[in-house]
């Protein structure tokens, strides 16, 4: 039986086989509804059903309460229809993808931080009061301007998680050879912000997100710290079941810079349809095997000779970002396909 899921209000109709969940049918029709554990137990993909019968299946009583069930709501990644018409309360009234609107004041305890290249550290911060909802991609801001840090945006590197922590990935930009805002920002954060500092920040911000409906395969490009987006794309896509290939391109200027590793490579086996091809644009011509040399806009025609039906996310720098969308350009990618963050002197 092909059930017809009903968006109230914007009144448009996404058909769901047998089988299938409402939110797998929702996706493949192009629509992101919120999902995180795609299992039941963290409720981010709670709606109200208007009307229409559905087998809701195991889910935890945390993520959706008797009260919850009472009053109608339902786990789209748990729930299967089993009348011809469901209608779910979910969208905007012309039904697009709707981004999370986002809170000025929220706060957050840093828990940890990981060195993850001589210049780049991973802050861990867990939420304190309600947790952030953001798309994969997305960035936050903060600074302390009351002690003469700029507020500066920095983008997300994990995807959603049940427990709220957030992941940020900062390159430190030494005083003498940027002498910015942004360097400022980078400085406290790296050498005053104490384990168990209270941050506060913004969020989410920022379109740089993942489509749910792509269905080619995914080319990712990233530089620096324009790491951080691609992982929370790319953990998000691999996690959601996503079968087509997806590769990640990342530049590094030398074998130290490179970072990630064991992720990236526990990625290749977990997903084998997901590779990894790093590459160095100085330093010794040796490293790791399948580690390649040249910038990526250089090399990037050995690896892709035709990119016309390829998705193509790429982060990192303006100058790296404008680089990238030229080549891939000129390897046939479709502009409508390419998609760039691009993160000026902060890195
Ligand atoms: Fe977690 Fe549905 S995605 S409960």
């Amino acid at each position: 039986m092909t059930t017809h899921i009903k968006l109230y209000p914007s009144g448009q109709s996404v058909a769901c086989e047998e089988g299938q969940t409402v939110l797998e049918a929702l996706e493949r029709s192009g629509y992101a509804l919120p999902n995180n554990c795609r299992a039941g137990a963290c409720g981010e993909c709670k709606v109200r059903v208007r009307s229409g019968e559905f087998d809701q299946g195991f889910v935890l009583d945390m993520a959706l309460s008797q009260d919850e069930r009472a009053q109608g709501y339902g786990l789209m990644c748990m729930a299967k229809p089993l009348s011809p018409e469901l209608e779910i309360e979910w969208g905007t009234a012309d039904a697009k993808p709707k981004l999370f609107p986002p809170r000025e004041a929220q706060y957050a305890i840093l828990v940890d931080r990981i060195a993850r290249t001589p210049r780049i550290t991973e802050f861990v911060l867990r939420p304190l009061g309600e947790s952030m909802r953001f798309w994969p991609g997305q960035y936050v801001q903060l600074g302390e301007p009351g002690k003469g840090v700029p507020v500066r945006s920095y983008s997300l590197a994990s995807a959603p998680r049940p427990d709220g922590e957030i992941r940020l990935q900062v390159t430190r930009v030494d005083a003498d050879s940027a002498d910015t805002p942004a360097g400022r920002t980078s400085r406290w954060l790296h050498d005053e912000v104490a384990l168990g500092a209270q941050l506060r920040f913004s969020g989410p911000h920022g379109t740089f997100i993942g489509d749910p409906s792509v269905d080619t395969p995914v080319l990712c490009l990233a530089a620096g710290s324009g790491l951080a987006p691609i992982l929370s794309l790319t953990e998000a896509a691999l996690r959601r079941g996503f079968k087509l290939p997806v590769t990640l391109m990342f530049s590094a200027r030398e074998s130290a810079d490179l970072y990630d590793i064991g992720l990236m490579r526990y990625w290749e086996a977990r997903y084998p349809h997901f590779r990894y091809l790093p590459t160095l644009t100085r330093g010794p011509q040796e490293g790791m095997a399948g580690m390649l040399h040249g910038r990526i806009p250089a090399i990037l025609g050995q690896q892709f000779p035709d990119l016309s039906g390829h998705s193509v996310f790429v982060a990192g720098t303006t100058g790296f970002v404008d680089d990238c969308v030229a080549a891939a350009k000129a390897l046939g990618a479709q502009p409508t396909l390419i998609h760039t963050e691009g993160f000026f002197a902060q890195a």
